[in-house]
């Protein structure tokens, strides 16, 4: 199966902003939780560079799309691949796919009885075998990068919410993942906090990470994506740029959908 990840033509190639070669492809992919089945028939290829957000009720299995692409969660039938290679399901070849895709999730998870700068040379060290001096100077780059350069020395409880998310962000980009995932990464967030975080991921987008974003932050889709995916009862219903999806979805469900977030 995982021949097909260089297949020329992804079955999406109706959506006319591409940008490099399939990286991530999910392929008839099925996920049952004892007999509820979460996802239903998951055909969906994100290129190198692209910046897919995914949005959609809750519980039509956003978070589960993710976790799957990670290996958090084993898939009942079908195939996902990562840069050509289909998910290993155990071992070496397993941890070397999870360095290639990072996570992001709503909780920032960060180690609390670890400082910042330890939070983030963690894995370099353990997982890459990094020499300590390169893992944190490298680590200082990104922490610098995201804005939050100057608190390396504290841990985690000395920091707000949208800074540990920044830390969270660049603890992930420090195992320079092909491509990152985002579940929710400002939801748990005061508003305040909720641009520092979307505009450190909007630079990220810029830079040309690949990038899979489940937010409910429609301005970020509209700024960063180049398409929006939506699900529904664990099927990807629709999928348009976010120009064609906000302005003319054609789905009853994303009609719903939208209309309700405009309304609250
Ligand atoms: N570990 C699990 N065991 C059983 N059912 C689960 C499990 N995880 C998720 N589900 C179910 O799978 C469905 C999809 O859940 P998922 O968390 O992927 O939805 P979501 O779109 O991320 O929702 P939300 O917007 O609330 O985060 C839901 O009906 C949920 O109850
Ligand atoms: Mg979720």
């Amino acid at each position: 199966m995982t021949a097909s990840a260089h297949d020329p033509a992804p079955k999406t190639s109706n959506i006319t902003v591409r940008r490099g070669d399939p990286l991530v492809v999910m392929e008839n992919v099925q996920k049952h939780y004892g007999d509820f089945q979460a996802l239903t028939d998951i055909d969906l290829t994100v290129n190198r560079g692209e910046v897919v957000v995914v949005i959609g009720p809750s519980g039509s299995g956003k978070s589960t799309l993710c976790r799957t692409i990670n290996r958090l969660e084993t898939i009942t039938s079908g195939s996902i691949s990562i840069d050509g290679v289909e998910i290993p399901a155990e071992g070496k070849a397993l941890a070397a796919l999870r360095a290639d895709v990072g996570m992001v999730f709503q909780a920032f998870n960060l180690f609390s009885h670890l400082t910042i700068l330890e939070n983030v040379t963690l894995g370099p060290l353990k997982v890459k075998k990094m020499r300590k001096a390169d893992a944190e100077a490298e680590a200082k780059v990104l922490l610098d990068r995201v804005g939050v350069g100057h608190q390396a020395a504290k841990l985690p409880a000395q920091l707000s919410g949208g800074q540990q998310q920044r830390v969270a962000i660049a603890r992930a980009l420090a195992m320079k993942p092909k491509v990152m995932l985002f579940d929710e990464p400002t939801s748990a967030l005061d508003p305040e906090m909720i641009n520092e975080v979307l505009d450190v991921m909007v630079s990220l987008a810029q830079d040309g990470m690949t990038m899979i974003v489940v937010t409910h932050e429609m301005g970020f889709a509209r700024k960063a994506a180049d398409r929006v995916v939506f699900m529904a009862d664990g099927q990807i219903v629709e999928e348009a740029t976010p120009d064609e999806f906000f302005t003319n979805p054609k789905s009853d469900r994303a009609k719903d959908f939208l209309s309700k977030l405009i309304t609250h």
